[in-house]
């Protein structure tokens, strides 16, 4: 149901969801924990996020100092710009100041810089934000945006669920380091895969399987379950398939997933007791491995495994070959390169056709 949700929101468009302080806390500590300087005099941009509603921006403001930020910017989008129109209000904070217009907030978007204890209480916080009108909506797209990516160093937001693919061309044309929140299906998207297989990007280190609870608009259109309103009147609606997409490094990705043999997996391995022997494609040269902790040891062929594979994938360990997939496009010259039957598709087992699955081989040590 909540995946229905996110399904629903895609389609309406409606991308007014935001991420929980403690979701972008934990995935922060886990490159921290790899390289405890990887912020350190560093301009992050924060593309998709108002300090009134983004837990983005608080973080990163609360953080400034401990991190050793240079820099930080968060734009937001303009009201009138938005997919989704809530019945939204200026709060006292923004009418009261003198470069308050009405007619720019409602089709401009904003900008938020930090640098420093600029009102020098002695300690950074969420005063020492200055702010000012964008002359555009906002949209990551637009000319002045792409000037504030081209000037930072990392990228981190929750960027709208609706541009999820652009969203991440943007920030590869910029050839960026990069945190974003994204589905696991876009995994598969002919955009996205590449930049997998050829380890320029991976999964982030603290969202791998259930779902994730996300803020929204009080009176948004959700009529799914899987939603619920806090004692505060906070509306949360629960996504399931949430990842964080990632070029920074972390301590997860390079611990190898501990494998039994082949012979010891249709023995001991509960998910493989009614199996004989691992299945091969009718239309690959390659095994079926339906799941992640059936991969054998000792098997030095191709693989075919579930795309939650990625989830533990260890780039020291596999080497990720393609993706079989009906959806494959003009990607034949791989499987050519492989010396695989036919030009791709979904994988085929007597037959049966069976979920898109990723190709990957052991790295020979
Ligand atoms: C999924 S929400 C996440 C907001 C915030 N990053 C967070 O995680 O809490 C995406 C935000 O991007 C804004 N947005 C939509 N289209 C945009 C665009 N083209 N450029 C910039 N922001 C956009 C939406 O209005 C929405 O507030």
């Amino acid at each position: 149901m909540a995946n229905r949700n996110l399904k629903e929101a895609k389609a309406a468009k409606n991308d007014e969801f935001y991420t929980q302080y403690h979701d972008i806390e934990a995935e922060i500590n886990a490159y921290l924990e790899y390289n405890p300087n990887v912020f350190r005099g560093k301009t992050v941009l924060l593309p998709c996020d108002d300090p009134e509603w983004s837990n983005f921006t608080r973080y990163f403001v609360a953080k400034f100092e401990e991190l050793g930020l240079k820099k930080l910017i968060s734009t937001s989008f303009a009201q009138e710009s938005k997919n989704y129109k809530s019945d939204w209000q200026p709060t006292l904070f923004e009418s009261e100041d003198p470069r308050f217009s009405a007619e720019k907030t409602a089709i401009c978007g904003k900008i938020f810089t930090l640098t420093g204890d600029t009102n020098q209480n002695g300690r950074i916080d969420i005063d020492d934000l200055e702010w000012d009108y964008l002359e555009g909506t906002g949209d990551f797209r637009s000319p002045e945006v792409t000037t504030l990516r081209d000037e930072a160093d990392i990228i981190i937001t929750n960027p709208p669920f609706s541009l999820f693919r652009e969203f991440l061309a943007w920030i590869v044309q910029g050839n960026k380091q990069f945190a974003i929140i994204g589905n696991m299906n876009a995994i598969t998207y002919k955009e996205v895969f590449p930049l997998i297989k050829e380890n320029k990007m991976w999964l982030g280190a603290t969202i791998h399987s259930g779902d994730r609870e996300f803020k929204i608009p009080p009176e948004y259109p959700i009529t799914a379950a899987g939603w619920r309103i806090d004692e505060f009147g906070n509306k949360y609606i629960r996504v399931k398939g949430v990842r964080w997409f990632t070029n920074l490094e972390h301590g997860r990705r390079h611990q190898p997933l501990a494998l039994m043999t082949m012979e010891d997996n249709l023995r001991y391995n509960k998910k493989m007791k009614d199996k004989e022997a691992y299945d091969h494609y009718d239309n690959y040269d390659a095994i079926e491995v339906s799941y992640t902790d059936a991969i054998p040891s000792d098997y030095e062929g191709v693989m075919g495994v579930p795309i939650s594979f990625l989830d533990k994938y260890c780039p020291e360990q596999f080497e990720i070959l393609g993706r079989a997939d009906a959806n494959i496009g003009n990607e034949s010259n791989i499987y050519h390169f492989l010396g695989f039957k036919d030009k791709g598709g979904a994988p085929l087992i007597k037959g049966h056709f069976i979920y898109k699955r990723i190709l990957i081989r052991h790295l020979k040590s």
